[in-house]
């Protein structure tokens, strides 16, 4: 079975990747498996600066899913490249996705200029859709003319690198964001993000989470992600998505690369079995072979 696939000309040995925040830096996760076996890694949330994230408690469980706020926490950009990518890049040889978000359209561009200038890194995801920050992530994401200007100032400043924008599915017309982000030059797509939630707490009446709402992610979203990346794909023929939401075993990923996705992001699956990758990536060729394909490539948007 043919399981290679091509993002904008990266080659990913196999269509699954680890969905940012639910992986953390790589390193994190390498006791569990040979990261070599993935088709790419997608790193936690970066930002100019560091940040220690929202309060706790910031992760409610749900069946068949969980929210979380964490609110980017991470080292900021200079660590990230100084310190976490080669960490991982001695222990892992594939595609490397740094995952940018930003306050500000200039904090976008220049966090996404010094990634775009590491040569370990492959793809540049760009965050406007993380809905556990004020100000900044889901704001620029939900409006196409605010995810255009992001989307135009980072291609001006990562020339040759390959720009996918992370859209969030709190949107009434996803198709709207999606051509606003090709228009401004983006290279391809990632979604969905999580889906704003709650729970409350009926003991202390209060909400869960810290932060009142959170991102609701996990099996529960997949049908919400598959009816938005086939909504993205047909909006943007020919434009190279990364669907994510929900995925959790080999057949959620054929489904996913039917409505749309050449790859496909398994993100809170990773915090219930650490395995989750690992398993997927083992189970696919059986998978495939169930349902007659010879080649993932020939189910990509068929659908
Ligand atoms: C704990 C946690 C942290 C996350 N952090 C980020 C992040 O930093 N950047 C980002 O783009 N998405 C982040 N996400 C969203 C995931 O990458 C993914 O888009 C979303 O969870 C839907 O996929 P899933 O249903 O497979 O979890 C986070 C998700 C979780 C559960």
């Amino acid at each position: 079975m043919v399981s290679e696939v091509k993002l904008c000309g990266v080659s990913l040995k196999n269509p699954v990747i680890p969905a940012s925040g639910t992986f953390g830096f790589g390193t994190e996760m390498a006791g569990w498996y040979d990261l070599n076996q993935l088709g790419a890694i997608s790193l936690k949330g970066t930002t100019l600066e560091p940040r220690f994230g929202n309060e706790c408690p910031r992760i409610a469980e749900c069946p068949e899913g969980l929210i979380n706020s964490v609110g980017l926490q991470n080292p900021g950009i200079k660590a990230v490249l100084g310190e976490k990518i080669p960490a991982l890049r001695k222990i892992y040889s594939g595609p490397v996705i740094a995952n940018i978000s930003g306050f500000s359209v200039e904090e976008y561009a220049s966090c996404c200029a010094a990634a775009g200038a590491c040569e370990d890194v492959d793809i540049i995801e760009v965050n406007i859709s993380c809905p556990n920050v004020h100000g900044g992530g889901m704001a620029f994401g939900s409006n196409p003319e605010a995810a255009a200007e992001v989307t135009s100032a980072v291609k001006a400043v990562c020339p040759g690198k390959p720009v996918f924008v992370k859209l969030s599915p709190n949107v009434t017309d996803i198709a709207a964001i999606a051509r606003a982000c090709a228009d401004a030059g983006a290279d391809g797509l990632t979604l969905i993000n999580t889906v704003l939630g709650m729970r409350i707490d009926l003991k202390t009446r209060r909400p869960v989470v810290a932060a009142r709402y959170g991102g609701f992610s996990g099996r529960a979203i997949l049908p919400i992600a598959l009816r938005m990346v086939n909504q993205a794909a047909h909006a943007c023929p020919g434009l190279p998505i990364m669907g994510c939401g929900g995925v959790s075993c080999a057949d959620d990923v054929l489904e996913m690369m039917m409505a749309g996705a050449t790859a496909v992001q398994v993100g809170a699956e990773n915090l219930r079995d650490p395995m989750a990758c690992s398993r997927i990536i083992a189970e696919l060729p059986a998978a495939a072979a169930k349902y007659g394909i010879d080649d993932l490539n020939s189910i990509v948007g068929i659908i």
